[in-house]
């Protein structure tokens, strides 16, 4: 391998802009000591396109007939990174608020700079409720004891909670279910210093059952009203709900993550209703480019041996950064303009390609293994090839992925 010329320096994470590496987990909230290099080194990286994010956001709000989007940046947006998603779509004009699902992320939305209501989508203990209050977090209780432990909350917190009450309408995960939801509602609108901001519930993605739990949802709300309870601002569909459900799922706002990051739910792009953009790219730099000869076998496993000579390039990129192991099983790698099936397997830090019977490929060269690039590396494809779902090629991503952010 050529030395690696890097210019090594140690860095605490700061601010962002155009070209600047920052590291993906908490910037601002947990300042860490981290390697940057110029751009010349062979760490892998990810970069982000704050104008594919800004396009994404506008077609979502497009698919929701302009209804606000609740923008969900849960699970470290994504893979994305919340320090640079957070204050991407903070500032976007058709986001209403910003949804996670973890007290820290919450936390480190507000060190990042996000100024619009941020809603916590699961459960918190009451210290951190405690915390989050004080910051303007708004939390979604499921728990039937909700209206006299959040005015506790409150009390402690020298302020108001606001809420978007969590109803299960099917799906079992988390939510109070809907046949107790009524009187629950009633009660935490009872309760000193609670405000009922929203309710919500989440679709288990299945045709008919998505029909019935709206109804469910419905009937949960005209009856609170009945009986003079309001439940503020409603939601429901995910990007999935966006694409599949009929406008009375969109309700007043809509909550999607994935088409956000310009991925879609498997079986929509074929819809044709909306373009998205992957507004990211998984990069790496080529460290080795050799030859084999007939007979010689790639990585673990002895998966692929040659059948006549040819050339192979290994990117330092593995399942430990979020590239899928599955994507032995058919995906391949962009270098310069040129697509690269994957060979061999792919382990922890390292992906090796099959180059061909020509020379084509230099230690040094930028691979892209998912992006926008190519059809063959687009975040859809990666998944239906390697055969997992998308969900996992976005937020398998490693938090210690580097992030650059670049137009374009
Ligand atoms: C409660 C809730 N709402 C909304 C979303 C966004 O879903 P999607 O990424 O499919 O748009 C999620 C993510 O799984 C979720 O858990």
């Amino acid at each position: 391998m050529t030395p690696c010329s890097r210019r090594a320096f140690v860095t605490a994470s700061a601010g962002f802009g155009a070209g600047v590496l920052l590291p993906a987990t908490a910037a601002g909230t947990r300042p860490e000591i981290r390697v940057a290099s110029d751009g010349d080194g062979y760490d892998p990286w990810l970069e982000v396109d704050p104008g594919a994010v800004r396009a994404n956001v506008r077609a979502t709000a497009g698919l929701a007939g302009g209804r606000p989007v609740l923008a969900v940046v849960k699970n470290n947006a994504y893979g994305l990174g919340l320090a640079v998603i957070g204050p991407l779509v903070d500032a976007a004009p058709e986001v209403g608020a910003l949804a996670v699902v973890k007290a820290d992320e919450a936390l480190t939305l507000r060190a990042a700079g996000v100024r619009k209501p941020i809603l916590v989508m699961g459960a918190v203990s009451d210290a951190e409720a405690v915390e989050l209050v004080r910051r303007d977090v708004r939390l979604a209780p499921f728990d039937d004891g909700a209206d006299r432990r959040l005015a506790a909350v409150a009390r402690a917190a020298g302020r108001p909670v606001a809420v978007h009450l969590d109803i299960d309408t099917g799906m079992q995960r988390v939510g109070l279910s809907w046949r107790r939801a009524v009187d629950w509602a009633a009660r935490v609108a009872g309760a000193p210093d609670i405000r009922i901001e929203g309710a919500y519930t989440t679709f288990a993605e299945h045709a008919e059952h998505d029909a019935e739990q709206l109804a469910r949802f419905r009937r949960v709300v005209d009856e609170a009203r009945a009986r003079g309870v309001g439940l503020g601002l409603l939601h429901a569909a995910s990007s999935h709900g966006l694409f599949f459900l009929p406008e009375e799922a969109r309700l007043d706002a809509v909550r999607p993550g994935l088409a956000l990051y310009g991925a879609y739910p498997a079986g929509a792009a074929a819809l044709d209703r909306a373009v998205l953009t992957p507004a990211f790219r998984l990069r790496a730099r080529v460290v080795r480019v050799e030859r084999l000869e007939p007979g010689d076998a790639v990585s673990y496993g002895r998966n692929y041996i040659a059948d006549r000579p040819v050339w192979i390039a290994t990117l330092p990129v593995g399942h430990a950064d979020g590239y899928p192991r599955a994507a032995v099983r058919g995906c391949e790698v962009l270098i310069g303009g040129r697509v690269y099936p994957v060979i061999g397997a792919v382990s922890a830090s390292h992906t090796i390609v099959e180059v061909g019977a020509a020379r084509t490929v230099e230690v040094g060269d930028t691979a892209t293994l998912v992006g926008p690039d190519h059809d063959a590396i687009l975040p859809n494809r990666i998944a239906e090839r390697a055969g997992i779902s998308v969900y996992d090629v976005l937020m398998h991503l490693s938090a210690r992925l580097p992030v650059r952010v670049r137009d374009g």
